[in-house]
């Protein structure tokens, strides 16, 4: 399957900062269009049920707790190749790693702090952004 959309989150560390004006402006100015947005603030399990796919990995109950310590801007984004240029904006999950010029590498704190989300393949991009939006009209 083969979509021109991806799913991506802003993250309690980045949304507490307050760079969600930012952060938008640099994935508007990068030709993504933003079909779908709202701000939530997840439970402990509401955030286990979105990352079930790392419960096994040892970070899990952190990342569980991190994504549940504040509210989030969950969207869904449009644009030509969507899921892999979305990656390449956000940069490497560690910022340390992340290059210049990425939003990662502007606003992450830590690997785990790391600003933002983006889907690693179509297919999650589908599951991701329906476990947000389904039934909700996308622009
Ligand atoms: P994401 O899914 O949020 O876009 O991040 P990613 O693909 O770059 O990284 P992934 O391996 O899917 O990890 C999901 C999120 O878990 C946190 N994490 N913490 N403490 C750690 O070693 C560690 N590793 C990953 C990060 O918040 C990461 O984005
Ligand atoms: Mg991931």
């Amino acid at each position: 399957m083969t979509t021109n959309r991806t799913y991506t989150m802003i993250k309690p560390d980045a949304v507490a900062e307050g760079h969600t004006g930012a952060i938008i402006k640099l994935i508007e100015e990068a030709g993504f269009r933003v079909v779908a947005i709202k701000k939530v603030h997840l439970t402990p399990a509401q955030a286990g049920q979105f990352y079930a796919v790392h419960q096994e990995r040892p970070f899990y109950n952190d990342l569980c707790k991190y994504m549940s310590s504040g509210p989030i801007v969950p969207m869904i984004l449009e644009k030509d190749n969507a899921v892999a240029d979305f990656r390449t904006l956000i940069g490497a999950t560690n910022p340390a790693q992340a290059a210049e010029g990425t939003i990662r590498k502007l606003f992450a704190k830590s690997i785990e702090s790391n600003a933002i989300h983006g889907s690693d393949s179509d297919e999650n991009a589908k599951i991701e952004g329906d476990f947000f939006f389904a039934g909700i009209e996308q622009f």
